[in-house]
């Protein structure tokens, strides 16, 4: 990527309009009168566009989780060629079978840059995952270090949504639905099935060209939503105003553009002759988005003991058993410490759930920071049944501690707890990245016991 290409995206992501909440129907037009009013069909739609709709749930879901938009489009998605198979590079999907199910505490340095130009598309490297993508079922973990933007390409994921984590870099993504601008601290969905370009807007700490990295959720199931809030109320955890879709923008580009099509695992592509991003108007609740974490309204303990961390959750993928997710996105936000006669710090803890737990910026309350420590870009994975918990040195420091107001401001972490074990790839499994000592943390935590 040039330069120029650099400056044309941080342009494009510029004072952006978006639509404001969740779930809800958005409607949105680039040109006014491109939405048909009072039909969804009319024999001719407005502009000489082609209405077209997305479903994503079935036409007969229970009104509270049925999902679809309409699109008009100047051509219709069905005018493509064949799609022929592609190398999958480090892409893996559901089901993982390279590797046993691992029951040990595995922790991973960031990513390494690439070494050639490698846009998102080229730069995703699963770490694993489980369930099976062609019954919609359970979730993949992925990360992502790239230098370039996708240049006359486009991608679509039919397996599943992606939930994109960035860690350095902002990213622009243009989508069927209009650009979204996604910063470190922000979170961007892209449901199963949407069209999208990721362009890169940041340059690397050390200035040697554009760089992005970060992490992404794959959810094969049921779709994010907001979790129920009980008896917190009405309000709190993230509020569904903070929740921005883009509003309409159109690509109107005739020549080759590459389509990169994710099914059932592997990437298939065609040649289009036209840019696929080419949707004037729409309307629906089937939608792309973008939610900064630290609008996230953080609730805790005013009395003593820690919460359950499922009070972080910031988006929920519901299974058929009520309370139990396929997959929840988790974030440990700043907030205040002020429980009494309590040890504060993430309590000692083996879960029939399993957590994967990265890191945006600064540290983690529970772990020691620092280089071979859990760092920006690292990610850490406690399967089912797996013990873990503060190490020595915070445990020690926590139980020791003055109970006065603390204020945790100087990390943004984040965790994909997910209901089946995460099975490795191979290539997270050998991975150099990835850290052999792990277990070392917990080594030295000391006999206290005065029967
Ligand atoms: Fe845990």
């Amino acid at each position: 990527m040039t330069g120029t290409d650099n400056e044309r995206a941080r342009k494009a992501a510029e004072g952006l309009a978006y639509s404001s909440g969740f779930g809800n129907e958005h409607s949105s037009e680039a040109v006014p009168g491109a939405l048909p009013v009072g039909r969804n069909s009319p024999q001719r739609a407005p502009l000489g566009l082609y209405a077209e709709q997305l479903s994503g749930s079935a036409f007969t879901e229970p009104r509270s989780h049925n999902r679809r938009s309409w699109l008009y489009r100047i051509r219709p998605s069905a005018a493509h060629p064949p799609f022929v198979r592609a190398n999958r590079g480090e892409i893996r999907s559901a089901p993982f079978t390279e590797c046993l199910p691992d029951p040990n505490r595995l922790r991973w340095d960031p990513l390494p840059a690439p070494a050639d130009p490698t846009d998102f598309i080229d730069g995703l490297w699963t770490l694993g995952g489980n369930g099976d993508a062609t019954q919609r079922t359970g979730m993949a973990v992925h990360l992502y270090h790239v230098n370039a933007s996708m240049e006359r390409r486009v991608f679509g994921n039919a397996d599943g949504e992606l939930l994109i984590v960035p860690e350095r870099g902002g990213l622009l993504l243009r989508t069927e639905f209009g650009l979204l601008r996604v910063e470190p601290g922000h979170v961007a969905l892209i449901p199963r099935g949407v069209r999208f370009r990721v362009e890169l807007l940041d340059a690397a700490p050390d200035g040697t060209g554009p760089t992005a990295r970060g992490y992404v959720c794959e959810n094969y199931g049921r779709p994010f939503e907001l979790p129920h809030l009980g008896p917190i109320g009405a309000n709190g955890l993230a509020n569904a105003r903070d929740f921005l879709a883009p509003t309409a923008a159109y690509e109107d580009v005739e020549g080759p553009v590459e389509v990169v099509n994710k099914f059932c695992g592997h990437l298939w592509t065609a040649t289009y002759d036209h840019s696929p991003l080419d949707v004037v108007a729409w309307h629906g609740n089937h939608v792309p988005y973008v939610y900064d974490l630290r609008r996230f309204n953080v609730i805790g303990s005013i009395s003593y003991d820690h919460p359950d961390p499922s009070i972080f959750t910031v988006l929920t993928s519901p299974s058929d058993t009520p309370g139990l997710a396929g997959v929840d996105f988790v974030v440990f936000a700043p907030r205040w410490l002020v429980g009494e006669d309590t040890f504060r710090p993430p309590y000692f803890h083996r879960n029939v759930m399993t957590e994967y737990m990265g890191l945006i910026e600064g540290a983690y309350d529970a772990k020691a920071a620092g280089k071979g420590g859990f760092v920006p870009g690292g990610g850490s994975l406690h399967n089912m049944m797996s013990a873990h918990g503060p190490d020595r040195e915070t445990f020690e420091r926590a139980s020791a501690a003055e109970l006065v107001p603390q204020k945790i401001d100087d990390g943004l972490a984040f965790m994909f707890e997910t209901r089946w074990p995460l099975t490795l790839t191979e290539q997270a499994r050998d991975a150099g990245h990835r850290q052999r000592g792990y277990d070392d943390v917990w080594q030295g935590l000391q006999r206290h016991f005065r029967p």
